[in-house]
């Protein structure tokens, strides 16, 4: 487990949030807390509802029920442009990439969200573009440098083995800024050893940005390795929350998660 000694206060609260397709309850009354720093992970079963909880986090699905506080601020539901605001960002269980562009293109377009959430901001500040433009790019560059592909820099993201293309994604989120990152399952996939360097990156970012981390993730020495605190999600109802020694040991998650070999 890491020790996260600088941990703070809680930034994103999750409460009583229940989400319906239909007939399906993809969530039930789920609340929860992520403390800024902090590495927090969200484990369960296929179709637990732990994606329908990110989107939920950030604007792409409206929940029935509860609201989600960010930093002090409450809202019942967020749009797209309110998540860019409050610094999150996220990464998808499916690539989300421009496959045909260049990995320095890629990472650009996660900025570029940035930029147009900070447009009026930038209106008002009338000054050279060129000079914004190069920051940015440094900006990207420092990116690139940080996860170890600069060597790809100009490789179109399809030509990528998966594992690098995950970390492009990583890339473009991380352009923006993020407070709060919100991964899903970043290590599906992976062999090995691209596990490992993703776990590394993961960290890293923590550490050396101090970027709060909400993370899907299905390999559970993963989840016990990197993570300070964990939510078990079981059929969209919250069965677990606490540290990975603590949901280790809880009978209920043993039950649903842990004993049918996920
Ligand atoms: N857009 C959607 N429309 C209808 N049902 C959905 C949608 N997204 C998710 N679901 C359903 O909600 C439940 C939770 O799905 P999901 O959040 O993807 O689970 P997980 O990420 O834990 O595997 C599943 O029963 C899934 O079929
Ligand atoms: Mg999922």
């Amino acid at each position: 487990m890491s020790t996260n000694s600088r941990v703070g206060d809680v930034i994103l609260e999750v409460s009583n949030i229940s989400l319906r397709f239909g007939g399906v309850k993809a969530l039930t009354d789920i609340s929860f807390d992520v403390r800024e720093h902090e590495i927090r992970a969200i484990i369960g079963p296929n179709g637990a509802g732990k994606s329908s909880m990110l989107n939920c986090i950030n604007g792409v699905y409206a929940p029935s029920e509860g609201t989600i506080t960010f930093q002090g601020k409450t809202f019942s539901h967020m749009n797209s442009r309110q998540v860019a605001e409050m610094g999150v960002a996220r990464t998808f269980q499916n690539l989300a990439l421009f496959k045909g562009m260049s990995v320095l293109d890629n990472i650009m377009s996660g900025r570029n969200l940035k930029i147009k959430s900070n447009l009026l901001l930038q209106a008002l500040r009338i000054g050279p573009a060129e000079r914004e433009e190069i920051r940015h790019r440094q900006f990207v560059e420092s990116i690139i440098d940080f996860l170890e592909i600069q060597a790809y820099r100009k490789t179109p993201v399809g030509q990528l083995p998966y594992g690098l293309q995950k970390r492009v994604d990583l890339g473009r989120a991380l352009a923006m800024e993020p407070r709060i990152l919100l991964l899903d399952e970043p290590m599906a996939g992976m062999n090995v050893e691209e596990k490992q360097d993703m776990c590394r990156f993961i960290l890293d970012v923590n550490d050396e940005f101090g970027t709060t981390i909400v993370l899907i993730e299905h390999d559970m020495g993963v989840v016990m390795d990197i993570s300070d605190r964990v939510v078990v999600l079981d059929y969209g109802k919250k069965i677990g929350d606490g540290t990975p020694q603590e949901v280790r040991n809880n009978e209920d998650v043993i039950r649903a998660y842990l004993g049918t070999g996920h």
